[in-house]
């Protein structure tokens, strides 16, 4: 039996004003508060976080941001440090996510520094992979998927990693109504699973949490994690709304 907790988190990408992020963290926090048998996370963008953090703190619902900078401080226009994030109110942390690594150059060699700062600075790193559809269908996904995760865990030994969340997300599958079928989304957390407990051993293999992501919604929650080595989600577009967002939260 495992005794993972299911962490369902909401990517609110770059969506809502400081205002409108407070209102639908407001809403969902009515819609979920007692939530206790599991663990819920919502990462507003950046400009919204302190503002969000004043409803949440405290609550069942945790606070993420979207990405980070490794370094403490420094002349680097335009980025944000891990000791901003926590004193914003953070706890969780979105590294190379597909969006960054498609569209602003993210590496598996900067994921593994994000990660390294984001341990280092006591914020739960959630580790994004996943294939392109190209590579799904040239059969190169779990090449593709062995490969982010040895690069971007490099260097690392499993005492460094009890916190880090994977979180599985097709790159097909994001934002396209096209979800992975749950037998296909399985077959990959446990391919990953395998993969951890070869790298770094059983103990963390069982114990770490790997999420998919990729068009869930309230209709296919259930299904997804009904399959034995999914262990919550990461959710774009459906998390938008509160209402929405809690149905999944309380699938
Ligand atoms: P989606 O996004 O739920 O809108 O597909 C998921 C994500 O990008 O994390």
């Amino acid at each position: 039996m495992t005794s993972r907790t299911a962490l369902i988190a909401g990517n609110w990408k770059m969506y809502k004003t400081g205002d409108d992020a407070v209102e639908t963290a407001r809403r969902l926090l009515d819609l979920v508060k007692d939530v206790r048998d599991r663990d819920i996370m919502i990462a507003p963008p950046f400009t919204a976080l302190s503002q969000v953090s004043q409803i949440v703190n405290g609550t069942p619902v945790g606070l993420g941001a979207q990405n980070l900078y490794w370094e403490k401080e420094g002349a680097f226009t335009g980025e944000i440090s891990p000791e901003m994030l926590t004193a914003a109110g953070c706890q969780y942390v979105i590294i190379g996510h597909s969006e960054r690594r498609q569209f602003f150059g993210e590496t598996d060699e900067t994921v593994n520094q994000k990660i390294r700062a984001a341990n280092a600075n006591s914020l739960i790193p959630v580790f994004c992979i996943g294939e392109s559809e190209q590579e799904r269908d040239s059969n190169l996904t779990f090449s593709v998927l062995d490969k982010q995760v040895q690069s971007g865990l490099q260097g690392f030994a499993s005492g460094d990693l009890e916190r880090l969340v994977i979180a599985y997300e097709p790159v097909w599958a994001i934002g396209t109504g096209k979800t992975a079928t749950s037998s296909q989304a399985q077959e990959v957390h446990s391919f990953l699973r395998s993969l951890v407990e070869k790298l770094f051993g059983e103990i963390l293999a069982q114990s770490i949490r790997i999420l998919y992501g990729g068009s869930v919604k309230p209709n296919n929650i259930v299904e997804l994690m009904g399959m034995p080595d999914i262990d919550g989600a990461l959710v774009g577009g459906a998390s938008l709304d509160a209402e929405t967002f809690s149905k999944i939260v309380c699938y």
